[in-house]
């Protein structure tokens, strides 16, 4: 079902596009939900999405509008289960993270290390308005003691219910080149975070196994293979 969703507007957006198949991909639309932004594939400083506030438990961060309403409604969901998170660190824009990662190469004392930790500026998911870092209520401390606490296991089980993943995990830093993030969750809408939930693979490994399917499928529609 996703996967037809997306070979029609891919199909569709490359022949508006020309023919280019790799413009229409969705992990190349910015305004999209699957934009793949990391080391390899950063925005411009002049890209700032449309945002709002969100306000949780006090604290208040701003998100695109269709990852807010989802965080808000994760976040009323884990109110109902006896779990309270705060919002610590939402949209930051180009300049923003270009400060947080020079304090982190003062407080790391290098850029090696820094970049473990922080994106450079223009590489990071929260310039997209999509990322949020959450915490245990009352506490705006982001470490990795959080996924052992009640309310960093109600978001790893629960986050993909409300179309988030845990965007950094433990044990695929190569992959995804930072350190296990247990309270960074990127929104990509329920169904995708559903499947990489599902799949225990980051986001660049659901990605390229996507575009794969979908090529094979467009290399193949020709012979009139059916999808399976
Ligand atoms: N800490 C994540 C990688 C960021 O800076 O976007
Ligand atoms: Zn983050």
């Amino acid at each position: 079902m996703l996967l037809e969703k997306l070979i029609s507007v891919v199909a569709a957006s490359a022949t508006l596009l020309g023919g280019s198949m790799d413009a229409a991909l969705p992990d190349k639309d910015i305004d999209g939900t699957l934009f793949l932004i990391n080391r390899q594939n950063a925005v411009s400083e002049l890209y700032v999405p449309p945002v709002r506030e969100v306000v949780a438990n006090g604290m208040n961060q701003s998100m695109r509008d269709d990852a807010a309403t989802a965080l808000e409604e994760m976040f009323e969901a884990a109110k109902e289960d006896g779990v309270r998170l705060s919002v610590v660190s939402g949209y930051r824009s180009y300049s923003k993270q270009a400060t947080i990662y020079q304090r982190k190469v003062a407080t790391t004392g290098s850029e090696e290390k820094a970049d473990e930790l922080v994106a450079r500026a223009g590489t990071s998911e929260h310039q997209l308005g999509l990322a949020m870092d959450v915490s245990k209520n009352g506490s705006s401390s982001l470490t990795e003691r959080f996924a052992e606490t009640e309310e960093g296991q109600w978001v790893y089980q629960n986050a993909h219910r409300f179309g988030f993943i845990v965007r950094y995990l433990e044990g695929y830093e190569e992959i995804t080149g930072y350190s296990y993030e247990p309270w960074h969750v990127r929104y990509v809408g329920r169904e995708h975070a559903a499947a990489i939930y599902a799949s225990q693979e980051p986001m660049e490994t659901y990605m390229t196994d996507y575009k794969l399917q979908v090529y094979d499928f467009l290399i193949h529609q020709d012979t009139n293979e059916v999808l399976p």
